[in-house]
């Protein structure tokens, strides 16, 4: 099932598409009253807008991409057992707690792997109207403007993203990664703190996260130099949850050495 470059470059033109549309409805949505649910506790939230943007995303992945597989947050999607063939991964609202209770801080993301090769990644800052987009064949935009990769930053010249849980208690030792960085950042989106690695404004992210919370960062990141991978240093898995970093070459050697 390959797909030739210029099918790749057409329906990353078509993704942008619908990801630009995802960020319009969901601005007009936060303008109306929405309600709010708990899934397993008072902070794990889910939405009206998460919902109705997982049923639109999957929706318009259909018609782009008939045969593939999605796996998405809220379950609008396809129960997904393996990476073979075209799968489409959605986090609809990454950042729901922000989206409630700031208005601010929050994504959409969409991935794109054939037969389990990151292929094309989507992150869209909905407040900052910021779109990463592309992947390792059709390069990586903001905006539709190509962005350049990163530096090759390390650890002690830059700041840390790091996820509030892991950072509290202290996991991996996490405080020590932290002190040896210029210092944390916590925005609690993944997604947005991902594009901060993208973007070099920090040199890491570290944090606890489920398929979709880095399908999107590990397309992107890949292609513009950065590493991922579990915090122990082996290859992450698109189908299982797992503390997950993504960082430039030199901080990833870094933290790897200092995490337990
Ligand atoms: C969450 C956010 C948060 C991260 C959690 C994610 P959601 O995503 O990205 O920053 O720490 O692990 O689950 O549930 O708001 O899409
Ligand atoms: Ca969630
Ligand atoms: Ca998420
Ligand atoms: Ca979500």
């Amino acid at each position: 099932i390959k797909v030739e470059l210029a099918a790749l470059a057409e329906l990353n033109a078509s993704a942008q598409a619908v990801m630009r549309q995802a960020r319009a409805q969901v601005l007009a949505k936060m303008g109306t009253k929405m309600t709010v649910a708990e899934k397993t506790g008072r902070k794990d939230l889910v939405t009206n807008v998460d919902r109705s943007n997982e049923h639109f995303l999957v929706q318009q992945i259909r018609r782009l991409d008939p045969a593939a597989q999605i796996l998405a947050e809220e379950g609008l999607g396809d129960e997904v057992k393996s990476m073979a063939g075209h799968v489409w991964i959605v986090d609809p609202i990454d950042g729901t707690m922000n989206f409630v209770h700031q208005r601010n801080h929050f994504a959409i993301m969409m991935a794109f792997y054939i037969d389990g090769e990151p292929t094309l990644g989507y992150i869209y800052d909905v407040m900052g109207d910021k779109l990463y987009a592309g992947g390792p064949a059709v390069g990586v935009t903001l905006n539709a403007e190509p962005l350049a990769a990163p530096l090759d930053v390390s650890l002690a010249d830059g700041l840390f993203g790091a996820s509030a849980p892991l950072l509290i208690h202290d996991r991996f030792n996490m405080q020590q990664v932290v002190s040896t960085s210029l210092g944390p950042r916590i925005v609690g989106s993944a997604g947005i703190q991902i594009s901060q690695v993208l973007a070099g404004e920090l040199v890491g992210y570290l944090s606890y996260l489920r398929p979709w919370d880095f399908a999107a960062g590990r397309v992107l990141g890949e292609s513009l130099g950065l590493v991922i991978s579990q915090v122990d240093g082996t290859p992450v898995n698109m189908l299982s949850s797992g503390a997950v970093l993504i960082a430039t070459k030199s901080a990833q050697r870094a933290i790897l050495a200092i995490v337990k």
